[in-house]
C-alpha cells in the first residue's frame, strides 16, 4: 500500500448485544468506545437498527457526546432513522440494507435499484455535513450508482471474501481490488468491512486505496477472551475472605 495510512473503525454493537441480553445497564457502550479510542482506534461505529436489537437511541446520543474520534453511524434508509441521524449529527453515516430476520448485514445495499429513495436522504444528510457512505458489494453497477447519487464514500462488503477458505478467496479478492480501483477513479473514499478478523485481515492489504476498515464482532469477541482472566481475578478477589485464601 502506498496510500495514506490505513485507519481502524471499531464497531461496538456487540457490547450492546451483551447488555440487551440481560436488560442490565452494563457493559457500557460508551466505556467500550472510550477504551477503543484509548487503544488507538481512529473511529467508532455503531449500527442503530430499526429493530433496536443492540444499539439503542440513547447510545447513539451518548457516544456522539463522549467520543473524541469520528462517529460512523450505520443505518438503513428508513425515515425514522434518517431523522435521528440528522438530529445526532454523526461524522459519517453508512447506509446498509436491513432485514429483521438476518443475523448480521447480509450482502450490500442495492444502490442501483433504489436510487430514487436514496437520493433525498443522501442529499439531506450531506447538506447537514455528514459524510455519507454506501455499504455495497464490489459490483461495478453499485459503485457507479453510489457515485451517481452523490455519495462521497463507499464501504466494500468483505463478507464474501472472509467467508471463503483462504485458498478460494482469489476471485473475491480480485473483485475487491477492481471495486476499489473503480471507486478511486470516481473520486470516492473507499472503506471496507464485515467479517474481518486477525486470521483473514492480511488478505485485505492487497486491496488498494483503503481508507478505513470497520471491524466489530471479532474485536469484541477477542476482548471477551483477553479480558476473562482479569474479570475472574477481580471476582475471586471480591470473594477472597471466603475462599480460604485461594484468590
Ligand atoms: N461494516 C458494516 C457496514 C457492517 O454492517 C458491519 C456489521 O455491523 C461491519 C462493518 C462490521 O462487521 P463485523 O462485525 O463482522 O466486523
Amino acid at each position: 500500500m502506498t496510500e495514506a495510512a490505513l485507519k481502524l473503525g471499531v464497531n461496538v454493537d456487540h457490547v450492546a448485544t451483551l447488555r440487551q441480553a440481560r436488560g442490565t445497564d452494563y457493559p457500557s457502550v460508551v466505556e467500550a468506545a472510550l477504551a477503543c479510542e484509548a487503544a488507538g482506534a481512529h473511529g467508532i461505529t455503531i449500527h442503530l437498527r430499526e429493530d433496536r436489537r443492540h444499539i439503542q437511541d440513547a447510545d447513539v446520543y451518548a457516544v456522539r457526546k463522549q467520543i473524541g474520534t469520528r462517529l460512523n453511524l450505520e443505518m438503513a434508509n428508513h425515515p425514522e432513522i434518517v431523522e435521528i441521524a440528522l438530529d445526532v449529527g454523526p461524522d459519517e453515516v453508512c447506509l446498509v440494507p436491513e432485514k429483521r430476520e438476518e443475523l448480521t448485514t447480509e450482502g450490500g445495499l442495492d444502490v442501483a435499484g433504489t436510487m430514487d429513495s436514496l437520493l433525498g436522504p443522501v442529499q439531506r444528510m450531506r447538506e447537514s455535513g455528514i459524510m455519507v457512505s454506501m455499504f455495497i458489494d464490489p459490483d461495478p453497477d453499485q459503485i457507479q450508482a453510489s457515485a451517481t447519487i452523490g455519495a462521497p464514500c463507499i464501504e466494500l462488503h468483505t463478507g464474501a471474501f472472509c467467508d471463503l477458505p483462504p485458498a478460494e478467496r482469489g476471485t473475491e479478492l480480485e473483485r475487491l481490488v477492481a471495486g476499489a480501483r473503480q471507486a478511486h477513479e470516481l473520486g470516492l473514499q473507499v472503506n471496507a468491512g464485515h467479517g474481518l478478523n486477525l486470521d483473514n485481515l492480511s488478505g485485505i492489504f492487497d486491496v488498494p486505496y483503503m481508507d478505513t476498515l470497520n471491524i466489530g464482532h471479532s474485536i469484541v469477541s477477542h476482548a471477551v477472551m483477553v479480558g476473562m482472566p482479569a474479570a475472574v481475578t477481580a471476582m475471586l478477589a471480591a470473594m477472597e475472605p471466603y475462599t480460604g485464601g485461594r484468590a
